[in-house]
């Protein structure tokens, strides 16, 4: 059995890691097949550093680009290289383009699609990882949902129980197995002269934020309130489409709101884990929150993860900034007593030992 294993972005690296260790635990013959959609080292190679994990077999080095031209590239990219180099079955991971194409790419090949992290919906559509989710669940084999909401997301949409794998997300197995290792240097404290536990942490990089100049500056202003409420120090290590957008928008950020570049995992992972609060977009780091016990607010008015908002761990302010404020103090006295959704650290481990068992053992041919 040969598995190919398509990512491409930042948090693809970090939830595919666990995969790739489960591949070699189970001495399974697997590419790395890399769409290049992030690029910058610190988007991107770093996390191979610090994940220890090997170059990519491919790198098909895309690049940025609009949504078509970008999933066009990958497509065609990946679909030669399916071609040339047979698999028996490909994984993705998540809602990014390059789920997006590789999902695509291999089920017009006949190849059967393995999407991690199957059945999360915001049901908004006007999110384009809404639309990437929707297609890839619809055309992969096997759904491997992180929990018993995301699958019966799926039986509502008439996917076949059959083909449903509730795993857990690999983001626990992710956390657990890279904490540790992140505590044996905890000089980003002292580096960025915080205390733990004396800092609001903030990402924001969602296309529908920060491309539109209202959320973005309404996010920048809640980032003052909370600052000026609060009295800490805010950090914001900025993605590279709030970087650019910022500047294009020539939007001032308050004094001490502290833009960094984008951190390692092991450096923001601490940060977060001792964070008096953290506001974000993102998906991935709401769910982390939930596992590290930290306080979320999400700036966003929906979520494909809900669960993290039922626990008691994240709180839906959208984008206006006296609700973000109100949201943070809300937060600010959660008990953080709730218990992790998402998990034992071991999906990884289940999404290739069910593959094991469904895959027969015989190398397919590849239609041209
Ligand atoms: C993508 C995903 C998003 C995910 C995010 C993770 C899609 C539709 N979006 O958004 O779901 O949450 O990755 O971080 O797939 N750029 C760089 N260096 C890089 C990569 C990007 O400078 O290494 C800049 C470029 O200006 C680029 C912009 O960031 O135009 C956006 O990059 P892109 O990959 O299109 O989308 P993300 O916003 O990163
Ligand atoms: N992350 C990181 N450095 C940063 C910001 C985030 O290592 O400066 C990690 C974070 O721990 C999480 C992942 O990146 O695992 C989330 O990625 P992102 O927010 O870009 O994408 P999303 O999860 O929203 O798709």
């Amino acid at each position: 059995m040969k598995i190919a294993i398509i990512l491409g972005t930042r948090p693809e690296i970090i939830k595919m890691s666990p995969v790739i260790r489960s591949c070699s635990d189970h001495s399974i013959d697997y590419s790395v097949i890399h769409t290049g959609q992030h690029y910058s080292y610190e988007m991107d190679r770093i996390f191979f550093h610090e994940l220890e994990l090997h170059n990519a077999t491919y790198n098909l080095e895309v690049g940025s680009g609009t949504h078509g031209a970008q999933t066009a590239r990958m497509l065609t990219g990946l679909e030669q290289i399916l071609i040339d180099d047979p698999h028996d079955a490909v994984l993705v991971q998540g809602d990014t383009n390059t789920v997006l194409s590789g999902a695509l790419a291999a089920s017009k090949l006949g190849i059967p699609v393995g999407h991690v992290e199957a059945g999360l919906r915001s049901y908004d559509r006007s999110m384009p990882e809404e639309i990437n989710r929707i297609v890839a669940d619809h055309i992969s084999d096997y759904l491997f949902a992180p929990t018993e909401t995301a699958a019966g997301n799926l039986r509502r949409e008439g996917r076949p129980d059959s083909g449903i794998f509730i795993t857990g997300n690999t983001v626990v197995d992710a956390v657990s197995q890279n904490l540790s290792i992140a505590q044996r240097d905890t000089s980003i404290f002292s580096k960025l002269s915080v205390e733990r536990g004396g800092y609001v942490l903030v990402t924001a990089h969602r296309q529908e934020n920060v491309d539109r100049w209202e959320n973005l500056s309404g996010i920048l202003k809640g980032l003052r309130l909370v600052r000026d409420e609060f009295g800490v120090t805010v950090l914001y290590p900025v993605h590279p489409r709030a970087k650019k957008m910022i500047e294009q928008f020539n939007l001032q950020v308050p004094d001490n709101i502290r833009l960094l570049e984008p951190l390692g995992y092991f450096e923001f992972l601490l940060l977060e884990a001792s964070a008096r609060l953290v506001l974000t977009d993102s998906g991935g780091i709401q769910e982390e929150c939930c596992i590290l016990k930290t306080p979320c607010v999400t700036m966003r008015k929906n979520t494909e993860r809900p669960e993290t908002v039922d626990v008691g761990g994240n709180i839906l302010a959208g984008t206006d900034p006296e609700a973000i404020l109100s949201c943070a103090k809300v937060m600010d006295h959660a008990p953080r007593t709730w218990e992790n959704p998402f998990g034992d650290g071991r999906a990884g481990e289940r999404v290739i030992k069910h593959l094991k068992e469904i895959l027969p053992d015989q190398r397919r041919t590849v239609p041209r």
